[in-house]
């Protein structure tokens, strides 16, 4: 009998505070709230830190559903409409705090503005103004290239990590590493390669970039590899080779085949999917495929 009562008064205990108790409710948006308080404010941030939303994107709340209005009435008017001169597409596009890029329109503009790019530098200055990608706001920097443009070989990784988010240049961490050792292997460095990712800006918590975010920043890398203009393309993960050759499959099945890639000049690039290091580091045992693709490589540049 005795060890029953801790249970009960346990019970009572939590019926007590109920008015916030349910899990799924954030306690500022609970129905019975008057004014928000510090106390319930508090326990909303914490609500959130349980829901694992551990950043933020802005002071100010944000009414996505007002943006495509404001953005695709700028698009139909033209650069004329801003107040900054036509001689700067970037800037022209280049939306006001209040009305940020989204969807649809944020593509539209990026493929404007890609397309306008008339050289690598350019295209990198267009892409430090562009607003239209939320990956923007929680990284760093932009991580645009490494390595030298013109190179026979371009790979393209996924996104930058933090290593990368920190220093500004694609593949400097641990993947970065094996990647140097895996062209080291074919007599290769970063001296002979052009470097990139198919996100410029870090995603939060190195997770994979969305379709959304993947889709406003591919004109930018389609256009980085064309000024790039290399002989072979080395895609590397999932993500590069589905993104950019239209790989349906896996990686593991898309690895070590050679695909046609297509320039928006009607220029082809023999392309290569490869296993990403960052994944070679986790699952060292698949270092075998990697290493036969690197010679599948090395080949062709015979
Ligand atoms: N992984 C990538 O895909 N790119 C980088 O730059 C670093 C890690």
């Amino acid at each position: 009998m005795d060890s029953a009562l801790p249970v009960v008064r346990r019970k009572r205990k939590r019926r007590r505070g109920r008015a916030n108790a349910d899990p799924f409710v954030n306690p500022i948006d609970s129905p019975n709230d008057s004014a928000p308080t510090p106390e319930r404010a508090a326990g909303a941030l914490l609500w959130w830190a349980a829901a694992g939303v551990n950043f933020t994107l802005g002071e100010r709340p944000f009414d996505h559903f007002a943006a495509p209005e404001a953005v695709s009435s700028r698009l139909r008017d033209g650069p004329a409409a801003e107040s900054a001169p036509p001689s700067r597409p970037a800037a022209a596009f280049a939306p006001r705090a209040s009305a940020p890029l989204l969807g649809a329109p944020a593509q539209a503009a990026a493929a404007e503005l890609a397309a306008a790019a008339r050289d690598l530098p350019a295209l990198r200055a267009t892409l430090e103004s562009f607003e239209g990608c939320g990956l923007k706001k929680t990284a760093t920097q932009l991580v645009f290239s490494d390595g030298v443009p013109g190179s026979r070989v371009m790979l393209v990784g996924e996104g930058p990590g933090g290593d990368e988010d920190r220093i500004g240049r694609p593949f400097v961490g641990r993947a970065g590493q094996l990647l140097d050792r895996m062209l080291q292997a074919i007599g290769l460095d970063r001296s002979q390669v052009y470097i990139a990712n198919v996100v410029p800006w870090r995603p939060p918590g190195n997770r994979t970039p969305t379709p959304e975010e993947t889709q406003i920043c591919l004109p930018f890398i389609k256009r980085q590899i064309e000024l790039a203009a290399p002989q072979f393309l080395v895609c590397l993960g999932a993500l590069s080779a589905q993104t950019l050759l239209g790989v349906k499959s896996g990686i593991t099945r898309a690895r070590g085949s050679w695909y046609p890639y297509m320039c928006g000049d009607g220029r082809e690039i023999r392309a290569i999917a490869m296993l990403h290091p960052a994944y070679l580091l986790r699952s060292p045992s698949q270092k075998r495929a990697a290493w036969a693709d690197m010679r599948a490589l090395s080949a062709a540049l015979r």
